[in-house]
């Protein structure tokens, strides 16, 4: 993990609501995997203590001037907000890379990715990485509406099959992604499922793998507070089988990425029944 101060050498919007930012980061890009992030520091001087976690989403080894990571998000509060204002040329604090990566598959060949909205963002690295690795990659993107897809025409590009869900019926399927996943595993042959995006998404998704028996990897978003695993801000319940009890794992350094048939979905509710015990995932 290492921390600079990083340039940015470019600022673009996406669409409506997404902003990309392309950083300068050599030491970080020759050793980010995907699913990891970054922890970066809004500007403005002392209004923002803590840093905000951005899922690497794409890098580029190869640059003209030095290596880049990119990452995009969308405004949700102040830093977000910060962040949005930043231009080529500014100057920002960040950390990375930082995490348990997603596991690319030894023998299993055909992997679907399935990204809700800005979720999306850590499969875009990952849909690279895994085509390098001789894999199939299928893509399914959900979102509310047409422009909280991220990134259609890449999508597009590297899925064998791309298909598109929105919950009003203004670009592809009419629905959620899980509405058309029977008939995409059966059609693609899906040996392994990424997911990244709410959470009531990634349980239904986890929950659709477990029906066909096909191993679910999901990437996990959390509060975080000091990014490093001291804090306990972004921990998640997961069944430790061994105790056959739930305990409570951190998402900074046990994830982001984990294996979704362990997360303890019903326990997002507050359970008094939940420890808090950091463990391995
Ligand atoms: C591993 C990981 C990867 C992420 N990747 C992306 C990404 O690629 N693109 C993207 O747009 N967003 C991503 N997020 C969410 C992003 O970190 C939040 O949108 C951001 O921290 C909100 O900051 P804010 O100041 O704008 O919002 P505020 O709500 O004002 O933030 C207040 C505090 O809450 C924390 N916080 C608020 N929402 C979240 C959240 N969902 N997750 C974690 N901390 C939060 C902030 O760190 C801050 O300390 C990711 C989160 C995690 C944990
Ligand atoms: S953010 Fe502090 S332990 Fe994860």
């Amino acid at each position: 993990m290492i921390q600079q101060v990083a340039q940015i050498l470019s600022y673009k919007k996406l669409r409506d609501d997404y902003y990309l930012l392309t950083i300068v980061a050599p030491e970080i890009a020759e050793t980010a995997k995907p699913g990891q992030f970054v922890n970066i520091r809004p500007p403005a001087d002392r209004q923002f203590i803590l840093r905000r976690p951005f899922s690497i989403y794409k890098v580029n080894r190869r640059g003209e001037w030095a290596a880049t990571i990119e990452v995009v998000f969308d405004i949700r509060g102040g830093g977000t907000a910060a962040l949005a204002s930043l231009r080529a040329h500014d100057m920002i604090d960040i950390v990375g890379p930082i995490g348990r990566p997603f596991a690319i598959p030894k023998t299993r060949k055909s992997c679907l990715l399935v990204g809700g909205g800005i979720g999306a963002v850590p499969l875009f690295y990952l849909a690279e990485e895994l085509k390098g690795a001789g894999k199939r990659v299928d893509v399914l993107w959900g979102a509310q509406t047409a422009h909280k897809l991220l990134n259609p025409i890449d999508a597009k590009r590297f899925g064998a099959q791309a298909v598109f869900t929105t919950e009003d019926g203004s670009e592809g399927v009419k629905g959620r992604v899980t509405d058309v996943m029977d008939e995409l595993l059966a059609k693609c042959g899906t040996e392994v499922i990424y997911a990244c995006g709410p959470n009531s998404m990634l349980e239904a998704v986890t929950r659709m793998g477990q029906k066909h028996r096909i191993p679910v990897q999901v990437a996990m978003e959390a509060l975080m507070g000091c990014g490093y695993g001291i804090c306990m801000t972004c921990v998640q319940p997961v069944w430790n089988r061994a105790r056959d009890q739930i305990v409570h794992v951190r998402t900074c350094v046990d994830g982001p990425v984990f294996n979704g048939a362990r997360i303890a979905w019903d326990a997002f509710a507050s359970d008094p029944g939940i420890r808090a015990a950091p463990v391995g995932n």
